[in-house]
């Protein structure tokens, strides 16, 4: 991985960046020796090389069993589905099915989309893996009450032993009194995990290993992650990242959008929305984290982007794999008038429209953060997000945030709750 922040070093004081590095190598010192707010829930810095070889093996023995299925429903949401939904969207073929087929279920309430999904499951032999680190979040309860009553109608007690798996917390929730009266296979989360730090636990490794992926080499990324982004060093990318940032959120930018050229990596930026949403948005401050595939979305939002309130900056995630691209083949007519491309692959076409809108965009104001990755593969997946992970823990320590908690979506719970009725 690349971090290239000359085109927003630019835009600020270099006297105040070089101040906001040293405050962010503090803030990682902070994190490293567990001394700021919520330092009862770092458990995933250790992660990546916290793994027995038999605790691979377990992980990967239940996702070999469900694998024989046609299908698996994974049940979750916000931390408990999003670091899963992303790496499989990143790695699977974009068109080809492949092995079992991976459904989520339980992130929305969407009546219509349960009601298709029963329809779907219904000539189907699918399995269900249940994950709620508190066992009680509304949305994921309701789908697997839904579904295990489905397999209730269809399947035997013995039957549906083995294909509900169940990851919860060790002790306490609904699911796991429920996982423990019925004997169903189960990880835990550990308590120090919280949802959103937690797709290097079994809560995304399980998933990831169902769709067929490598979960070692995503670990083994993630520990070489690890070596670089807990260095005491102005050259590591956590800390820069982090610095520039904060540094640009104080200078009146707003938004953070982190932009993609690939659609393999939109649902990336949806793991990473809630890392940073949810770690820093709160007492009123942090940079709202939005996200937008290019160049799809410069044909809708590049208009405000380079023109409009100028309240943004971008982070480009940039793959430079051009290996399977399409070249441009020569028409003798040329009414197209794409000659000039002949021999050009998509790829490269692709690579000159991101630098031009990155010109375009930093003169018009809008500064530019660059991360590239050779290619989308388990081991730069598991670089990237342990890297988001740290520099998410030292930003919001800078922003003078808990980055673990996130009492502001108890609001509407309580509100759903009361109008659902519920004592
Ligand atoms: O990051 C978080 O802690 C949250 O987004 C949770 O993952 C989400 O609310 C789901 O919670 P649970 O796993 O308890 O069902």
């Amino acid at each position: 991985m690349k971090l290239n922040i000359e085109n927003a070093l630019r835009f600020v004081n270099q006297n105040e960046y070089t101040e906001m590095c040293k405050k962010a190598q503090e803030k990682l010192t902070v994190l490293n020796t567990g001394t700021g707010e919520g330092n009862d829930f770092l458990g995933w810095i250790d992660l990546p090389n916290s793994y027995s070889d038999e605790d691979i093996e377990d992980i990967q023995n239940v996702a070999d069993r469900m694998r024989k299925l046609d299908c698996v429903v994974i049940i979750g949401i916000g931390g408990s589905y999003l670091g899963a939904k992303a790496t499989i969207e990143a790695l699977k073929p974009h068109f080809e099915k492949m092995g079992t087929e991976i459904i989520f279920a339980g992130h929305t309430l969407s009546g219509n989309y349960h009601a298709e999904l029963i329809d779907y499951l219904s000539d189907k032999q699918f399995g269900i893996v249940v994950i709620s680190k508190s066992g009680t979040t509304t949305e994921p309860a309701v789908a697997f009450r839904l579904l295990y009553a489905e397999m209730q109608k269809r399947f035997d007690k013995e039957t549906i032993r083995d294909r509900i798996v169940v990851i919860t917390d060790e002790k306490k929730g609904a699911l796991r009194t429920l996982c423990d009266k019925e004997g169903f296979d189960d990880f835990i989360i550990a308590d120090n995990v919280g949802g959103r730090f937690s797709v290097l636990s079994p809560v995304g490794l399980l998933p990831i290993a169902i769709a067929g992926f490598d979960i070692e080499e995503m670990l083994h990324g993630a520990s070489m992650a690890q070596d670089i982004c807990l260095e005491d060093n102005v050259k590591n990318p956590a800390i820069q990242y982090a610095a520039i940032r904060n540094m640009l959120y104080n200078d009146g930018k707003k938004v953070e959008l982190m932009v993609n050229y690939n659609p393999r990596l939109k649902y990336f930026a949806e793991w990473w929305k809630q890392l940073y949403g949810e770690s820093e948005g709160k007492n009123h401050k942090g940079l709202f984290p939005a996200s937008v595939s290019y160049t799809t979305d410069l044909h809708s939002l590049g208009q405000f982007v380079q023109d409009g309130s100028p309240i943004l900056f971008e982070n480009v995630l940039w793959v430079n794999d051009d290996s399977d691209a399409p070249v441009v083949p020569h028409d003798d007519e040329n009414l197209d008038k794409l000659n000039y491309l002949e021999g050009k692959n998509m790829e490269y076409i692709n690579s000159k429209a991101a630098e031009g809108t990155m010109n375009a965009h930093v003169a018009g104001n809008v500064p530019n953060i660059r991360i590239e990755m050779d290619t989308v593969d388990e081991y730069n997946l598991g670089f990237l997000m342990y890297f988001f992970e740290i520099a998410c823990g030292i930003s919001a320590y800078i922003l003078n945030v808990n980055p673990f908690n996130q009492p502001g979506v108890e609001a509407y719970k309580k509100e759903m709750f009361r109008l659902l009725g519920k004592e």
